[in-house]
């Protein structure tokens, strides 16, 4: 008989010959934030906890969690105030608040694809959109990373109900989707778009809107997903489309059925979020930042990833070479993190390095000029 043991064993030795065994940081304080996906600052804003007790104040916690699912007891009028909310905000019909972006790719790409319909998705799509989509009973095919034509090769053969899944930010690359183009393709084949804005919401677009705001395909997309514990500082997530699509998910959505409901402390971070989102332009220092970055970057050595957003990277091409190069620049005070295979694929090892508002010009120089004492 097997043991199980022996065989976690044998997983972590591979993982450790090949210079990629996960481990959890030491938790180091006081490094400088090139690391978080904190784009805005929210998750330390003042003003953020300011707001939040302010609804704790006027809707009054009386519970210190939710007590079930949605669909059972977990349900709050404040919940479905803060949806509606939301669904205003990115001005769609509708939102469904899920307990994280994770929880939400997997529901709705799960509970989606029949047999005999199609997920089309960019090979660089997010893990908890492969899980879902994986979860389906719908064939799955894979397009080239932001390559229309590829996709349009993949459409052709495509039979049945389509699903056509991309982020508008791709998370480990920082690139951005060809939106228009995709939604032109997935109109011409009848295609239905989903878009995952983790990393746009609060970045891009009015208000930090996001990218599907900024191109005009609200209310056009089949479905769109926003996510929380990035720019937003908290946690959580929602499905924007139609009132059909909320329908369906409180109906076939595993991961927000059979789920304990986020509580209201939850709920109320992320409408004082939200909130404060509408109330000011925060997107001004992260662009300036983002675009110093970006200048400076490109006199280093290395290849860059071209990105307008947040997330930058450096491809160093050798797990020893993005571990060595972001240890120095931790010993060094800055926090900047190695991604190795395979969250990326082997021999594109790099840093990805996260900008933010709160940057200074003088740290995202210090960081520059750290890299390249190490070229
Ligand atoms: C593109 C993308 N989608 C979804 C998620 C998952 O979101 P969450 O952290 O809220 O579970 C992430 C976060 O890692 C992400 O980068």
């Amino acid at each position: 008989m097997k043991k199980a043991e022996d065989f976690l064993v044998k997983k972590l030795e591979e993982r450790k010959q090949s210079n990629n065994l996960r481990l959890l940081p030491a938790v180091t304080p006081n490094l400088i934030d090139f690391c978080s996906n904190d784009y805005l600052g929210f998750t330390r804003s003042s003003l953020l906890k300011d707001k939040i007790k302010i609804f704790e104040q006027q809707i009054g916690i009386t519970e210190n969690g939710s007590g079930g699912s949605r669909l059972l007891s977990g349900n709050r009028k404040f919940t479905e105030e803060t949806e509606d909310f939301i669904a205003r905000f990115h001005e769609t019909e509708s939102a469904l608040l899920f307990n994280s972006g994770y929880d939400a790719n997997l529901g709705l790409l799960s509970c989606l694809g029949q047999r005999g319909d199609i997920i089309i998705y960019d090979e660089l799509i997010h893990a908890s959109l492969i899980d879902g989509a994986r979860l389906s009973f719908a064939d799955r095919l894979k397009f080239k990373h932001n390559d229309i034509h590829d996709l349009e090769l993949k459409l052709q053969k495509a039979k049945g109900i389509i699903y056509v899944v991309i982020e508008s930010v791709y998370s480990m690359d920082g690139d951005t989707a060809p939106l228009k183009d995709i939604y032109d393709i997935c109109e011409k084949y009848g295609a239905n778009l989903i878009v995952d804005e983790a990393h746009a919401i609060g970045v891009f677009g009015d208000h930090g809107k996001g990218l599907v705001h900024q191109n005009g395909l609200n209310n056009r997309i089949f479905a769109c997903v926003v996510t929380f514990g990035k720019a937003l500082g908290c946690h959580g997530a929602a499905v924007l489309g139609s009132h059909n699509l909320r329908n369906y998910l409180i109906n076939f959505a595993r991961s927000f059925i059979y789920t304990t409901a986020m509580p209201l402390h939850g709920i109320m971070s992320i409408r004082a979020a939200y909130t404060l989102l509408t109330e000011q332009d925060h997107q001004q220092d992260l662009r300036q930042n983002i675009s110093l970055y970006r200048n400076l970057a490109f006199t280093l050595k290395w290849p860059c990833i071209n990105s307008l957003s947040a997330i930058q990277t450096i491809i160093l091409s050798s797990a020893e070479k993005a571990k060595d190069i972001a240890l120095y620049l931790q010993k060094s005070g800055y926090d900047v993190r190695a991604i190795l295979s395979p969250t990326v694929a082997k021999g594109a090892e790099r840093l990805r390095i996260c900008l933010h508002s709160f940057n200074t010009s003088e740290t995202i120089e210090g960081l520059i000029l750290k890299l390249k004492t190490h070229e």
